[in-house]
Protein backbone atom coordinates (compact mmCIF):
# COMPACT_ATOMS: atom_id res chain seq x y z
CA UNK A 1 0.00 0.00 0.00
CA UNK A 2 1.26 3.39 -1.28
CA UNK A 3 -1.04 5.47 0.55
CA UNK A 4 -3.91 4.61 3.27
CA UNK A 5 -6.30 7.61 3.71
CA UNK A 6 -8.79 7.00 6.61
CA UNK A 7 -11.83 9.05 7.86
CA UNK A 8 -10.45 12.55 6.69
CA UNK A 9 -12.26 15.53 7.78
CA UNK A 10 -11.46 18.89 6.44
CA UNK A 11 -13.74 22.32 7.06
CA UNK A 12 -13.14 26.37 5.88
CA UNK A 13 -15.28 27.76 8.63
CA UNK A 14 -18.57 26.35 8.53
CA UNK A 15 -18.14 24.80 5.15
CA UNK A 16 -17.33 21.33 5.47
CA UNK A 17 -15.39 20.06 2.65
CA UNK A 18 -13.78 16.51 3.30
CA UNK A 19 -16.07 14.69 5.61
CA UNK A 20 -15.55 10.93 6.17
CA UNK A 21 -13.33 10.60 3.29
CA UNK A 22 -11.63 6.98 3.42
CA UNK A 23 -9.40 5.24 0.56
CA UNK A 24 -6.50 3.22 -0.16
CA UNK A 25 -3.97 3.37 -2.87
CA UNK A 26 -1.49 0.36 -4.14
CA UNK A 27 1.68 0.89 -6.03
CA UNK A 28 1.65 1.19 -9.55
CA UNK A 29 -2.04 2.56 -9.45
CA UNK A 30 -2.99 5.51 -11.79
CA UNK A 31 -5.93 7.50 -9.84
CA UNK A 32 -8.10 9.78 -11.84
CA UNK A 33 -9.80 11.95 -9.36
CA UNK A 34 -13.08 13.34 -10.67
CA UNK A 35 -15.31 15.44 -9.19
CA UNK A 36 -17.23 18.97 -9.71
CA UNK A 37 -15.95 22.19 -9.36
CA UNK A 38 -15.34 23.09 -5.65
CA UNK A 39 -16.26 19.49 -3.90
CA UNK A 40 -12.26 19.72 -2.85
CA UNK A 41 -10.38 17.83 -5.00
CA UNK A 42 -7.69 20.76 -4.46
CA UNK A 43 -7.98 20.65 -0.85
CA UNK A 44 -7.45 16.84 -0.82
CA UNK A 45 -4.65 16.81 -2.93
CA UNK A 46 -3.04 19.56 -0.49
CA UNK A 47 -2.96 17.32 2.70
CA UNK A 48 -1.79 14.33 0.65
CA UNK A 49 1.60 16.83 -0.51
CA UNK A 50 1.82 17.98 3.25
CA UNK A 51 0.30 21.77 2.24
CA UNK A 52 -2.40 21.22 4.60
CA UNK A 53 -3.54 20.18 7.90
CA UNK A 54 -6.75 17.68 8.28
CA UNK A 55 -8.97 18.55 10.92
CA UNK A 56 -9.66 14.89 11.62
CA UNK A 57 -8.36 11.37 10.11
CA UNK A 58 -5.09 10.25 9.11
CA UNK A 59 -2.55 10.13 5.75
CA UNK A 60 -0.21 7.65 6.10
CA UNK A 61 2.67 6.31 3.15
CA UNK A 62 4.44 3.68 3.00
CA UNK A 63 7.81 3.95 4.56
CA UNK A 64 10.16 6.08 3.02
CA UNK A 65 7.73 7.18 0.45
CA UNK A 66 8.49 10.40 -1.72
CA UNK A 67 5.90 12.29 -2.94
CA UNK A 68 5.61 15.10 -5.78
CA UNK A 69 3.15 17.30 -5.80
CA UNK A 70 1.68 19.81 -9.00
CA UNK A 71 -0.50 22.49 -7.20
CA UNK A 72 -3.26 23.85 -9.71
CA UNK A 73 -2.06 27.24 -9.60
CA UNK A 74 1.26 28.24 -11.09
CA UNK A 75 4.39 26.31 -10.11
CA UNK A 76 6.56 28.46 -7.54
CA UNK A 77 9.50 30.15 -8.62
CA UNK A 78 13.40 28.94 -7.25
CA UNK A 79 15.17 31.73 -9.34
CA UNK A 80 17.05 29.70 -11.15
CA UNK A 81 17.92 29.06 -15.19
CA UNK A 82 15.46 26.34 -16.52
CA UNK A 83 18.79 23.83 -16.46
CA UNK A 84 19.10 24.11 -13.02
CA UNK A 85 15.39 24.09 -12.21
CA UNK A 86 15.15 20.97 -13.83
CA UNK A 87 18.62 19.10 -12.61
CA UNK A 88 17.10 20.18 -9.43
CA UNK A 89 14.87 17.04 -10.16
CA UNK A 90 18.19 14.65 -9.77
CA UNK A 91 19.92 16.79 -7.35
CA UNK A 92 21.23 13.58 -5.44
CA UNK A 93 22.30 11.94 -8.60
CA UNK A 94 24.55 14.88 -9.53
CA UNK A 95 25.69 15.97 -6.56
CA UNK A 96 27.00 12.50 -6.32
CA UNK A 97 28.59 13.03 -9.24
CA UNK A 98 30.08 16.35 -8.67
CA UNK A 99 31.93 14.91 -5.51
CA UNK A 100 33.06 11.41 -7.34
CA UNK A 101 34.89 13.73 -9.52
CA UNK A 102 37.04 15.35 -6.51
CA UNK A 103 37.74 12.41 -5.23
CA UNK A 104 39.21 10.90 -8.87
CA UNK A 105 40.89 13.61 -8.94
CA UNK A 106 42.59 13.10 -5.45
CA UNK A 107 42.92 9.01 -6.56
CA UNK A 108 44.70 10.33 -9.07
CA UNK A 109 47.91 11.60 -6.89
CA UNK A 110 47.89 9.62 -3.58
CA UNK A 111 44.44 8.89 -2.00
CA UNK A 112 44.54 7.95 2.17
CA UNK A 113 42.21 4.88 2.46
CA UNK A 114 39.72 7.08 3.97
CA UNK A 115 39.29 8.43 0.24
CA UNK A 116 39.34 5.18 -1.18
CA UNK A 117 36.25 3.62 0.93
CA UNK A 118 34.36 7.15 0.23
CA UNK A 119 34.88 6.34 -3.37
CA UNK A 120 33.73 2.58 -2.80
CA UNK A 121 30.67 3.69 -1.08
CA UNK A 122 29.82 6.66 -3.13
CA UNK A 123 29.95 5.06 -6.39
CA UNK A 124 27.97 1.97 -5.75
CA UNK A 125 25.19 4.40 -4.51
CA UNK A 126 25.76 6.40 -7.43
CA UNK A 127 25.16 2.93 -9.34
CA UNK A 128 21.97 2.73 -7.56
CA UNK A 129 20.28 5.48 -8.86
CA UNK A 130 21.20 5.39 -12.22
CA UNK A 131 24.14 8.14 -11.78
CA UNK A 132 25.65 8.12 -15.08
CA UNK A 133 22.08 8.58 -16.53
CA UNK A 134 21.51 11.48 -15.06
CA UNK A 135 22.69 14.60 -16.54
CA UNK A 136 21.73 12.58 -20.22
CA UNK A 137 17.90 12.29 -18.28
CA UNK A 138 17.30 16.02 -17.71
CA UNK A 139 18.24 16.99 -21.22
CA UNK A 140 15.84 13.95 -22.71
CA UNK A 141 13.49 15.18 -20.11
CA UNK A 142 13.46 18.50 -20.69
CA UNK A 143 13.18 18.00 -24.87
CA UNK A 144 10.40 15.53 -24.22
CA UNK A 145 8.13 18.46 -22.36
CA UNK A 146 9.48 21.18 -25.18
CA UNK A 147 12.45 22.53 -24.42
CA UNK A 148 15.29 23.69 -26.84
CA UNK A 149 18.89 23.42 -25.72
CA UNK A 150 18.32 27.45 -26.94
CA UNK A 151 16.16 27.98 -23.69
CA UNK A 152 18.16 25.78 -21.00
CA UNK A 153 19.85 29.14 -19.42
CA UNK A 154 17.05 31.14 -19.88
CA UNK A 155 15.97 32.39 -15.90
CA UNK A 156 12.51 30.65 -14.81
CA UNK A 157 11.52 34.59 -14.13
CA UNK A 158 11.00 35.20 -17.79
CA UNK A 159 9.30 31.89 -18.84
CA UNK A 160 5.60 32.21 -19.48
CA UNK A 161 2.48 30.20 -17.90
CA UNK A 162 3.13 27.24 -19.79
CA UNK A 163 6.86 26.78 -20.10
CA UNK A 164 6.28 26.85 -16.32
CA UNK A 165 4.18 24.22 -16.07
CA UNK A 166 5.89 22.08 -18.62
CA UNK A 167 9.31 22.57 -16.72
CA UNK A 168 7.66 21.80 -13.30
CA UNK A 169 6.41 18.61 -14.63
CA UNK A 170 9.69 18.07 -16.26
CA UNK A 171 11.01 18.03 -12.89
CA UNK A 172 8.77 15.86 -11.25
CA UNK A 173 9.30 13.19 -14.06
CA UNK A 174 12.83 13.40 -13.61
CA UNK A 175 12.56 13.22 -9.59
CA UNK A 176 10.66 10.26 -10.33
CA UNK A 177 8.67 10.02 -7.01
CA UNK A 178 6.89 7.08 -5.48
CA UNK A 179 3.80 8.98 -5.52
CA UNK A 180 2.97 11.56 -8.14
CA UNK A 181 0.34 14.16 -7.81
CA UNK A 182 -0.86 16.18 -10.43
CA UNK A 183 -3.72 18.96 -9.96
CA UNK A 184 -4.78 19.95 -13.22
CA UNK A 185 -1.14 19.75 -15.16
CA UNK A 186 -3.13 20.74 -18.84
CA UNK A 187 -4.05 23.62 -17.84
CA UNK A 188 -1.68 25.84 -19.40
CA UNK A 189 -0.52 23.17 -21.81
CA UNK A 190 -0.53 23.08 -25.84
CA UNK A 191 -1.93 20.05 -28.21
CA UNK A 192 1.81 18.70 -28.33
CA UNK A 193 2.78 19.29 -24.50
CA UNK A 194 -0.70 17.78 -23.47
CA UNK A 195 0.26 14.95 -25.56
CA UNK A 196 3.92 14.63 -24.31
CA UNK A 197 2.51 14.26 -20.72
CA UNK A 198 0.49 11.69 -21.57
CA UNK A 199 2.89 9.94 -22.59
CA UNK A 200 5.30 10.26 -20.12
CA UNK A 201 2.46 9.44 -17.34
CA UNK A 202 1.83 6.26 -19.12
CA UNK A 203 5.21 5.35 -18.64
CA UNK A 204 5.78 5.99 -15.06
CA UNK A 205 6.25 2.74 -13.44
CA UNK A 206 4.82 5.36 -10.10
CA UNK A 207 2.12 6.03 -8.43
CA UNK A 208 -0.11 8.46 -9.73
CA UNK A 209 -3.22 10.62 -8.75
CA UNK A 210 -4.35 12.96 -11.47
CA UNK A 211 -7.02 15.51 -11.48
CA UNK A 212 -7.83 16.87 -14.98
CA UNK A 213 -10.87 18.13 -17.20
CA UNK A 214 -8.90 16.61 -20.32
CA UNK A 215 -10.59 13.11 -20.27
CA UNK A 216 -8.66 11.43 -23.17
CA UNK A 217 -5.89 12.28 -20.70
CA UNK A 218 -7.55 10.48 -17.80
CA UNK A 219 -8.86 7.53 -19.63
CA UNK A 220 -4.82 7.17 -21.68
CA UNK A 221 -3.32 7.28 -18.02
CA UNK A 222 -5.50 6.20 -15.28
CA UNK A 223 -6.83 2.86 -14.30
CA UNK A 224 -8.82 3.89 -11.12
CA UNK A 225 -10.68 6.52 -10.70
CA UNK A 226 -11.97 8.29 -7.26
CA UNK A 227 -14.77 10.18 -7.63
CA UNK A 228 -15.26 12.76 -4.86
CA UNK A 229 -19.26 14.23 -4.90
CA UNK A 230 -20.92 16.46 -2.21
CA UNK A 231 -22.96 13.34 -1.28
CA UNK A 232 -19.76 10.92 -0.44
CA UNK A 233 -17.06 9.37 -2.79
CA UNK A 234 -16.40 5.97 -4.65
CA UNK A 235 -12.74 4.37 -5.48
CA UNK A 236 -13.52 2.17 -8.68
CA UNK A 237 -11.29 -0.39 -9.77
CA UNK A 238 -11.67 1.17 -13.41
CA UNK A 239 -11.10 4.07 -15.81
CA UNK A 240 -12.96 7.51 -15.73
CA UNK A 241 -15.10 6.36 -19.13
CA UNK A 242 -16.05 2.53 -17.46
CA UNK A 243 -16.98 4.59 -14.16
CA UNK A 244 -18.99 7.00 -15.76
CA UNK A 245 -20.81 4.01 -17.72
CA UNK A 246 -21.14 1.97 -14.58
CA UNK A 247 -22.60 4.96 -12.74
CA UNK A 248 -25.23 5.99 -15.75
CA UNK A 249 -26.02 1.82 -15.54
CA UNK A 250 -26.32 1.61 -11.82
CA UNK A 251 -28.71 5.58 -12.11
CA UNK A 252 -30.83 3.94 -15.07
CA UNK A 253 -31.67 0.90 -12.76
CA UNK A 254 -32.20 3.06 -9.68
CA UNK A 255 -34.97 5.09 -11.65
CA UNK A 256 -36.40 2.33 -13.00
CA UNK A 257 -37.00 0.60 -9.43
CA UNK A 258 -36.74 -2.76 -8.96
CA UNK A 259 -36.82 -5.31 -12.25
CA UNK A 260 -39.87 -6.10 -13.56
CA UNK A 261 -40.98 -9.46 -13.71
CA UNK A 262 -40.30 -11.46 -16.64
CA UNK A 263 -44.08 -10.89 -18.63
CA UNK A 264 -44.60 -11.89 -22.49
CA UNK A 265 -44.77 -8.90 -24.59
CA UNK A 266 -46.92 -7.08 -22.11
CA UNK A 267 -44.28 -3.61 -22.86
CA UNK A 268 -45.57 0.01 -23.61
CA UNK A 269 -44.54 -1.12 -27.22
CA UNK A 270 -44.74 -4.88 -28.87
CA UNK A 271 -41.25 -6.19 -29.78
CA UNK A 272 -40.68 -8.89 -31.34
CA UNK A 273 -37.11 -10.18 -30.58
CA UNK A 274 -35.52 -9.66 -34.26
CA UNK A 275 -36.21 -5.99 -33.78
CA UNK A 276 -35.72 -5.79 -30.02
CA UNK A 277 -32.18 -6.61 -31.14
CA UNK A 278 -31.48 -4.93 -33.82
CA UNK A 279 -32.77 -1.72 -31.66
CA UNK A 280 -29.95 -2.91 -29.16
CA UNK A 281 -27.42 -2.60 -31.81
CA UNK A 282 -28.17 0.57 -33.06
CA UNK A 283 -28.39 1.94 -30.02
CA UNK A 284 -24.71 0.37 -29.04
CA UNK A 285 -23.59 2.35 -32.14
CA UNK A 286 -25.52 5.66 -31.01
CA UNK A 287 -24.14 5.25 -27.39
CA UNK A 288 -20.25 4.97 -28.50
CA UNK A 289 -21.15 7.69 -30.83
CA UNK A 290 -22.10 10.34 -28.38
CA UNK A 291 -19.41 8.88 -25.95
CA UNK A 292 -16.56 9.84 -28.70
CA UNK A 293 -18.65 13.33 -29.20
CA UNK A 294 -18.36 13.95 -25.76
CA UNK A 295 -14.86 13.27 -25.44
CA UNK A 296 -14.38 15.23 -28.72
CA UNK A 297 -16.02 17.96 -27.16
CA UNK A 298 -13.92 17.79 -23.69
CA UNK A 299 -10.54 17.43 -25.56
CA UNK A 300 -11.76 20.90 -27.38
CA UNK A 301 -12.67 22.69 -24.21
CA UNK A 302 -9.23 21.64 -22.55
CA UNK A 303 -7.93 22.92 -25.56
CA UNK A 304 -9.36 26.03 -25.52
CA UNK A 305 -9.06 26.44 -21.36
CA UNK A 306 -5.32 26.22 -22.11
CA UNK A 307 -5.26 28.97 -24.66
CA UNK A 308 -7.18 31.03 -22.49
CA UNK A 309 -5.13 30.77 -19.43
CA UNK A 310 -1.78 31.69 -21.64
CA UNK A 311 -3.66 33.82 -24.76
CA UNK A 312 -1.55 34.73 -27.67
CA UNK A 313 -1.13 38.62 -28.15
CA UNK A 314 -3.64 39.80 -30.27
CA UNK A 315 -6.09 36.99 -29.21
CA UNK A 316 -10.14 38.03 -29.18
CA UNK A 317 -10.57 37.36 -25.58
CA UNK A 318 -14.35 37.82 -25.81
CA UNK A 319 -14.81 35.65 -28.33
CA UNK A 320 -12.73 32.60 -26.84
CA UNK A 321 -14.56 33.54 -23.40
CA UNK A 322 -18.27 33.03 -25.50
CA UNK A 323 -16.86 29.75 -27.20
CA UNK A 324 -16.20 28.66 -23.69
CA UNK A 325 -19.64 28.99 -22.33
CA UNK A 326 -20.80 27.78 -25.45
CA UNK A 327 -18.81 24.35 -25.12
CA UNK A 328 -19.67 23.85 -21.39
CA UNK A 329 -23.12 23.75 -22.88
CA UNK A 330 -22.85 21.52 -25.26
CA UNK A 331 -20.97 19.32 -23.00
CA UNK A 332 -23.87 18.98 -20.89
CA UNK A 333 -26.11 18.75 -23.64
CA UNK A 334 -24.05 16.09 -25.16
CA UNK A 335 -23.75 14.18 -21.69
CA UNK A 336 -27.40 14.49 -20.99
CA UNK A 337 -28.51 12.51 -24.43
CA UNK A 338 -25.48 10.22 -23.66
CA UNK A 339 -27.16 8.99 -20.42
CA UNK A 340 -30.35 9.33 -21.78
CA UNK A 341 -29.30 6.28 -24.68
CA UNK A 342 -27.90 4.80 -21.90
CA UNK A 343 -30.77 4.13 -19.71
CA UNK A 344 -32.76 3.14 -23.08
CA UNK A 345 -30.12 0.72 -23.95
CA UNK A 346 -30.37 -0.58 -20.53
CA UNK A 347 -34.35 -0.82 -20.73
CA UNK A 348 -34.00 -3.33 -23.87
CA UNK A 349 -31.58 -4.94 -22.05
CA UNK A 350 -34.08 -6.21 -19.83
CA UNK A 351 -36.28 -6.33 -21.74
CA UNK A 352 -34.39 -8.69 -23.97
CA UNK A 353 -33.11 -10.76 -20.25
CA UNK A 354 -37.03 -11.04 -19.71
CA UNK A 355 -38.06 -12.43 -23.23
CA UNK A 356 -35.45 -15.39 -22.61
N1 LIG B 1 -8.28 28.36 1.92
C1 LIG B 1 -9.60 28.28 1.80
N2 LIG B 1 -10.41 28.99 2.60
C2 LIG B 1 -11.76 28.90 2.52
N3 LIG B 1 -12.40 28.13 1.63
C3 LIG B 1 -11.65 27.41 0.79
C4 LIG B 1 -10.21 27.43 0.83
N4 LIG B 1 -9.75 26.59 -0.11
C5 LIG B 1 -10.83 26.07 -0.73
N5 LIG B 1 -11.97 26.52 -0.19
C6 LIG B 1 -13.34 26.14 -0.56
O1 LIG B 1 -13.43 24.75 -0.42
C7 LIG B 1 -14.17 24.16 -1.49
C8 LIG B 1 -13.32 23.13 -2.20
O2 LIG B 1 -12.30 23.79 -2.90
P1 LIG B 1 -11.24 23.02 -3.78
O3 LIG B 1 -10.34 24.02 -4.38
O4 LIG B 1 -10.63 21.93 -2.98
O5 LIG B 1 -12.19 22.36 -4.89
P2 LIG B 1 -11.83 21.66 -6.26
O6 LIG B 1 -12.60 20.39 -6.31
O7 LIG B 1 -10.35 21.55 -6.40
O8 LIG B 1 -12.42 22.67 -7.33
P3 LIG B 1 -11.93 22.98 -8.84
O9 LIG B 1 -12.48 21.86 -9.68
O10 LIG B 1 -12.60 24.28 -9.16
O11 LIG B 1 -10.44 23.07 -8.84
C9 LIG B 1 -14.62 25.32 -2.36
O12 LIG B 1 -15.91 25.66 -1.98
C10 LIG B 1 -13.64 26.41 -2.02
O13 LIG B 1 -14.24 27.68 -2.19
MG1 LIG C 1 -9.04 22.29 -7.72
Amino acid sequence: MVLSVASLRKQFGDATVLEDVSFRIGPREKVALVGRNGTGKTTLLKILAGELEPDGGSVSFARGARVGYLRQELPVDHGLTVLEEAQAGRAEALSMAERLKELEARLADGATPDDLEEYATLHERFLEAQGYAAENDVRLVLARMGFDECEFDKPTSALSGGEKTRLALARLLLEEPDLLILDEPTNHLDFDSREALAKALAETTGTLILVSHDRHLLDSVTDHTLDLRVDGHTLYPGRYAEYRLARARAEAETQRGPRPEPRSGGEDRPWNPRALSKEVSRLEKELAAAEDRVAELESELAALESTLADPPTGADLLELTSRHGGLQDEIARALAYWEQIGSELERLRAMQGGAR
